[in-house]
């Protein structure tokens, strides 16, 4: 196998949010990557964001016969015992922000993560994976029109307005997204050479 076919400029992100392929596209643009994407299913194992990344990687590279990445992300609450987490994605379905809120009424220390995990891995490789997080802390309230899911809600450390007030081009700018992908891209671009 060349180096080429290791190491394409495309790389297919598998992933059923639009959102993260809009996001994940201006990332990979400054990089000079193309990215193509496949909205498949995979399984998703019982264990932390990069077990999940891992597995979803390998299992989809191997299905796909390319090199592929995954993503596994969510929001990690301080008063909650670091709540929702993984389980983030089921809890936005259940209780959504309204149900955050709640649990958080009246709690003083609002501390709160997004964290992104990417995995990278090829049919004839392990995985890899790289770790972006964003610190900042739960808003009283929603606020914000763009975005999606938990956005609304966290006030990234530093500023005053939600990832929810923040356009695209502006939460990728210092976003667990951005820094995940960014140490992806700055990874595989210097096995490119
Ligand atoms: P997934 O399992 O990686 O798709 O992500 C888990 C869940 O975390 C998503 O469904 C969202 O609810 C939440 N999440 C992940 N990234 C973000 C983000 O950038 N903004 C808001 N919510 C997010």
């Amino acid at each position: 196998m060349t180096k080429s076919e290791h190491f394409p400029l495309s790389i297919t992100f598998i992933t059923g949010n639009q959102h993260k392929v809009k996001e994940a596209r201006g990332i990979f643009e400054k990089f000079g990557l193309k990215l193509e994407h496949a909205d498949l299913g995979y399984p998703e194992i019982q264990g932390d964001l990069a077990d999940v990344a891992r597995y979803g990687a390998k299992h989809v590279a191997e299905r796909l016969n390319k090199p592929v990445i995954v993503e596994d992300a969510g929001i990690f609450i301080k008063a909650l015992k670091w709540f929702p987490g993984t389980y983030s994605s089921y809890v936005q379905e259940t209780l959504g922000n309204e149900g955050i809120l709640k649990l958080m009424s009246n709690v003083e220390d609002r501390s709160a993560e997004f964290r992104s995990v990417i995995g990278y891995c090829t049919p004839k490789t392990e995985p890899e994976i790289f770790l972006g997080t964003v610190k900042g802390h739960i808003a009283p309230k929603e606020k914000g029109k763009y975005g999606f899911a938990y956005d609304p809600l966290f006030y990234p450390e530093g500023y005053d307005k939600t990832f929810g007030e923040l356009k695209r081009e502006e939460k990728n700018e210092f976003s667990h997204r951005r820094r995940s992908l960014e140490k992806f891209a700055e990874w595989y671009k210097g096995r490119m050479v």
